[in-house]
């Protein structure tokens, strides 16, 4: 683990002064369990940025960190909601830098805006673990997430299979500024590409930002573009959830597959057993791991710089049997 203790200059005020007193002699965080000698291990208190509970599998990940961290007594967490705004996400970051954290847990809306705010709080020697979408560069403790080109290019040759290496392929992409967007898509196009099948065309992509409202509306102008579409390849389930409620409106949804991410048990996998979705690729949380190697950081083991949780495909073939892992 990379270490520098240095005071990066461009810290901002709050940030260099708060925690400036952090390592010399840790303060009590306001309103926080106090452990004293007798009172067993170290309390600890656990930030946690999350970039927006919009979503349901936001809300997952939440609960999954929440529940991994009830199992803690000395673990205490802050949860802090930056409602998809990355000046918000920052500004979050330092308030909880400024509440004496040990620990911050972010799952940064966007790569970009996010590195420097990351940065900063590893360089104080506070651990960080990133979660699911990534920051650039190497400056966090544990980055924690599914590979997300691997799905891509997974969904790439499911398509090719589903459609016979030919048709007519709409692709819906997640947020582009964010790091599983740009695998999702990238692995996608190379997934395709190993098909080896010139009948096959992406006749339309669109950024919808992981949004379902977004994706409807990105699909009635596909729709509305092109007489014959024979998949909806959507970076997530919402997204893939949108553009078959744009095709139902359209009395289109039968002409179509749809293929989503995310296979959360209420959402992606009942969509999948509704026969909405013709498939989809379980991307875990990770909010369990989090706690459980944010513990082995706090109490001064080094965990791996990159943890890669797995992935399962759900069809219509196999729901019912509870997917199959990709190895
Ligand atoms: C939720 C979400 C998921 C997606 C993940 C990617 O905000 O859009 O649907 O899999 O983020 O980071």
């Amino acid at each position: 683990m990379r270490r520098t203790g240095a005071l990066a200059l461009g810290l901002g005020l709050g940030l260099a002064v708060l925690g400036c007193q952090r390592k010399a002699s840790p303060p009590t965080p306001a309103g926080a369990p106090v452990a004293s000698a007798s009172a067993g291990p170290r309390t600890y208190l656990v930030g946690v940025s999350q970039c927006n509970l919009g979503e349901p599998w936001r809300v997952q990940m939440n609960a999954d960190i929440e529940h991994a961290a009830a199992e803690h007594p000395n673990v205490k967490l802050v949860m802090k909601d930056a409602q998809n705004d990355s000046l918000r996400q920052r500004a979050q970051v330092e308030e909880l830098v400024a509440q004496h954290i040990d620990l911050l847990i972010i799952s940064p809306k966007e790569a970009a805006p996010l590195t420097k705010p990351v940065r900063e709080v590893f360089e104080r020697n506070i651990p960080v673990i990133v979660l699911d979408r990534a920051v650039e560069g190497d400056a966090f403790s544990t980055f924690i997430g599914a590979d997300n080109k691997k799905i891509g290019a997974e969904a790439g040759k499911l398509v090719a299979k589903l459609l016979g290496g030919k048709g007519t392929i709409v692709e819906l992409e997640g947020l582009m500024t964010s790091t599983p967007g740009r695998d999702r898509h990238s692995g996608f196009r190379e997934g395709l590409a190993a098909a080896n099948a010139p009948e096959l065309k992406v006749a339309f992509e669109a950024d919808m930002a992981w949004l379902e409202p977004n994706a409807r509306r990105e699909m009635d102008s596909a729709l509305a573009a092109h007489k014959k579409i024979d998949l909806v390849y959507a970076h997530n389930d919402p997204g893939a959830h949108g553009a078959y409620l744009a095709a139902k409106a359209a009395g289109r949804e039968r002409e179509m597959k749809f293929v989503g991410i995310d296979a959360l048990p209420q959402e992606g996998v009942r969509y999948v057993k509704e026969g909405i979705l013709d498939a989809t690729f379980a991307y875990p949380t990770g909010g369990a791991e989090a706690i459980a190697l944010g513990l082995e950081l706090l109490e001064g083991k080094k965990p791996p710089h990159r943890v890669t949780l797995g992935t399962r495909l759900y069809t219509q073939e196999n729901v019912e049997k509870g997917g199959e892992a990709i190895p």
